[in-house]
């Protein structure tokens, strides 16, 4: 199976009076090489749904095929070298480790067979900061550093959460350019999930989330230009 295919998937929170449904029986398919965005409002799961995706949490029920595997299924040794060697997660907040260079950052996340850090670095325009702790970047430049560690071992899915939430809007769009091009290059199937309607415009397929359901599911059939978006 070259997909990934949710099916009925299911998780809340909390017990009792406290009881949150963050997913109510969410299902959706993105195919290998897709370029796709999750849209929805605050609180409607995306982020749950993400995570399910990059096995960090698991769901109560339901059905998680990511080109064949069945993370559902998977126990916990699994979960770590799926987590480890198959998936790239770009948080909001970019999560660098303040201690470390960017370059530092990069090469923590490397594995064999992964790509040259020095090389990436340059791709994503970074040489000249590489020795930089992340308290020395701007926000764009830690989301570069960020997206480096989450590609530098070749994922086979790349999963970003908010990735230009925090950033400002000339900056967002080179953010965006920079996943389209990780898409193009390494060949990375990359899901974003966000509140933010015009990154639809990029993506071959837009899923819709509202109240933990999938409300609608299209193919783009006019995908524009990261720089052809007006934020
Ligand atoms: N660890 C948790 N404990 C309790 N409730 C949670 C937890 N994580 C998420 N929730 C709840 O589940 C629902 C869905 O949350 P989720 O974070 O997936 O939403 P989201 O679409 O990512 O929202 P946002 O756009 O604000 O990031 C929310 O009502 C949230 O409060
Ligand atoms: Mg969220």
């Amino acid at each position: 199976m070259q997909d990934i295919v949710l099916k009925n998937v299911t998780k809340a929170y909390g017990s009792g009076e406290g009881r949150i449904v963050a997913l109510g029986g969410a299902g959706f398919t993105v195919k290998r090489g897709e370029f796709a965005v999750i849209l929805g409002p605050s609180g409607s799961g995306k982020s749950t749904v993400l995570n399910i995706l990059g096995g960090m949490d698991c769901a109560d029920g339901g059905g998680i095929d990511v080109f064949g595997a069945r993370v559902d299924a998977m126990n916990d040794r699994q979960l770590v070298s799926y987590r480890r060697n198959d998936i790239g997660f770009v948080f909001q907040f970019y999560n660098l480790m303040p201690n470390l260079t960017a370059y530092e950052n990069v090469a923590l996340a490397s594995t064999p067979g992964g790509l040259d850090v020095g090389e990436l670095l340059e791709d994503v325009g970074l040489t000249k900061r590489a020795n930089n702790f992340p308290s020395q970047l701007s926000g764009g430049e830690q989301q570069r550093v960020a997206i480096a560690r989450a590609i530098v071992k070749k994922p086979k899915l790349l999963l970003c959460d908010e990735p230009t939430g925090a950033l400002d809007s000339a900056t967002g769009r080179r953010i965006l350019e920079l996943l389209l091009r990780v898409r193009e290059r390494y060949g990375a199937t990359v899901i974003v999930v966000t509140h933010n309607a015009k990154l639809a415009w990029v993506a071959d397929r837009v899923i819709r989330l509202a109240d933990g359901l999938v409300v609608d599911e299209q193919l783009n059939k006019n995908v524009l230009k990261a720089g052809d978006i007006e934020w």
